[in-house]
């Protein structure tokens, strides 16, 4: 039987995101699901009950009603007390838990038999699992939002322009962390034209900074900052200390600072002290979006922006729903993809299958008994080193010979096969063949080293001008259409070769010109 989808108001102070849009309530009903929603839900996320009800929704009028009639609830925030107490006995629950955060939370949930999939506990680590990734759909419109919100507290334009009244300098922004809030704040920053830096002790970013636009900033200290997983470490006191002072000089320098660093399980580390703060031109920006960690800025006021020493600190910890139509359609989209995981028969049936690392990540109660933490997921083995698979160590005879040298004897078969025919075409084709075959043959060799070279990337825009170039029957139909100003003698060709000829042309023209033209847009795609 399809079971019910409940989507309730979110009751948290401030919480204007709402856990399903309805273009994905759509999409939840042709997975075969019903779906109810509460009245007035999605009202803060510009998403009105009529809407839902377009959509294939039941509206319903209160969260009661909607609690009690739900197989499956959807939520944002952390579902508090009163909110367990609606959940159906045996009941499934979808949403923000943070397991080891929230314990009095687990054994209500446990107590109620429920079965609850946290999405916050998502293995993040599996590829597969990337669609379903909230954390990181959150992040990435956090950092775009706190962005905004510089902007809106800054006076001047981000980037430089010249204007009859003068010169405006950009403005130069520094963000400290690049995981993914971080990123997304580099690229929003660099696309409005800002000069942007960045640092994070993870020194494998400091690539993603530069694709997206932005300076990596290095701290001079040798010490590895990951901590595994693609998360940070703690780090030693030495480096902390020349990261202070790598800090201390930017603060100096930029005219707005997004922090955005964060350790898993530890409190925000602390980056900006009270002195960088003073330090800082008047009028510059800080924003913390670590401020519900306690923020990576000394002067920090949790939910709040406050001006210390002429400098606007930021320190809103509702930055999602700032921008709550964003964050719930994403949001959504996530939830709907941990659905189709769980509904493959795509009958409105669900599986926890713990077969599956994802969703057993996910699971922290299931059927009332808690199965957090999950153990750690199967990650596919790392690919060997290329050069061991090159050149594998040689063993002395017998049955343990690898099949590396297997490979070796079988080009060697190859090459004296290759060699033979070279021979044979070598020794009977007539003159004129041989020089279009050497010809032939050095074609493909220096073709096949030239896309050999190119990046995979680029093969596509490769092939369209390859494909405008070889279009080689233009210059036979040229030939045929004016033999005498071709310079080519022979015989005058009819009528009909003549107009063939020119069908030849119109067409080969659209290849060449069309191969042309598909570089061209593609290479733009690669273009900033
Ligand atoms: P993330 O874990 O992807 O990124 C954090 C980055 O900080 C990592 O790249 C890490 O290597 C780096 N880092 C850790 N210690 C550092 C140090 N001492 N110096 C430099 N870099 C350091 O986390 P994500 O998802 O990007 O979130 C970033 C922050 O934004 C978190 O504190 C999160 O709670 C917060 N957040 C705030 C929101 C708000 O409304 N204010 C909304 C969403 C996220």
């Amino acid at each position: 039987m399809a079971l019910r989808i409940g989507i309730p108001r979110e009751t948290a102070t401030g919480e204007k995101r709402v856990a399903s849009v309805p273009e994905v309530v759509e999409k939840l009903i042709k997975l075969g699901f019903t779906v109810a929603v509460e009245s007035g839900a999605g009202e803060a996320a510009n998403c009105n009950d009529a809407d839902y009800q377009a959509a294939g929704a039941q509206i319903v009028a209160s969260a009661a009603e909607l609690w009690a009639s739900s197989d499956i609830v959807f939520k944002v925030a952390v579902p508090t007390v009163e909110e367990v107490g609606l959940l159906r006995a045996g009941g499934m629950l979808v949403g923000y838990i943070w397991p080891a955060q929230n314990p009095e939370l687990m054994e209500q949930l446990k107590a109620k038999k429920a079965t609850v999939l946290a999405i916050d506990a998502l293995p993040r680590q599996l590829s597969r699992a990337q669609k379903m990734d909230a954390l990181t759909s959150q992040a990435g419109v956090a950092g775009y939002r706190a962005v905004i919100e510089a902007a809106n507290a800054f006076g001047r334009f981000f980037n430089g322009q010249v204007t009859a009244a003068g010169k405006v300098p950009p403005a130069k922004i520094f963000i400290a962390g690049a995981g993914v809030a971080g990123l997304s704040a580099i690229g929003t920053a660099a696309g409005l034209g800002a000069i942007v830096r960045a640092n994070d002790t993870r020194a494998e970013v400091a690539d993603q900074v530069v694709s997206l636009g932005g300076e990596f900033v290095k701290v001079d200290y040798e010490e590895e900052g990951s901590g595994g997983g693609g998360y940070a470490k703690v780090m030693s006191e030495g480096f902390q200390a020349a990261q202070r002072a790598m800090y201390a000089q930017q603060a100096k320098e930029v005219d707005i600072i997004i922090t955005t660093a964060l350790i898993p399980g530890k409190p925000a580390p602390r980056l900006i002290s009270a002195e960088m703060v003073q330090s800082m031109k008047p009028g510059s920006v800080i924003v913390d979006m670590a401020a519900e960690r306690g923020g990576n800025c000394e002067l920090t006021v949790p939910g709040e922006a406050v001006v210390r020493h002429g400098v606007t600190i930021v320190g809103y910890t509702d930055l999602n729903s700032r921008l709550a139509k964003q964050s719930s359609t994403l949001y959504a989209s996530n939830l709907f993809r941990l659905m189709e995981e769980l509904c493959k028969t795509k009958d409105g049936t669900v599986n926890v299958n713990f077969e599956d690392d994802a969703i057993r990540g996910l699971t922290v109660v299931k059927d009332g008994e808690i199965t957090w933490p999950a153990p750690p997921p199967k990650l596919p083995p790392a690919p060997a080193p290329k050069a061991v698979v090159a050149m594998p160590e040689k063993k002395s005879g017998g049955h343990g010979a690898t099949s590396a040298p297997m490979a070796g004897s079988k080009l060697a078969v190859m090459f004296g096969v290759v060699a033979a025919l070279f021979w044979l075409v070598g020794a009977h084709a007539p003159e004129a063949f041989l020089g279009h075959f050497t010809v032939f043959v050095l074609a493909c060799f220096v073709g096949y080293m030239v896309v050999w070279n190119v990046t995979p990337a680029l093969h596509t825009p490769l092939m369209s001008v390859t494909n405008a170039i070889s279009s080689i029957i233009a210059i036979g139909a040229l030939v045929q259409i004016a033999p005498d100003l071709t310079g080519f003698s022979g015989t005058r060709p009819d009528e009909l070769i003549r107009w063939l000829a020119v069908v030849g042309i119109v067409l080969t023209s659209v290849n060449m010109f069309g191969g042309f033209a598909v570089t061209q847009r593609m290479l733009d795609m690669f273009r900033k």
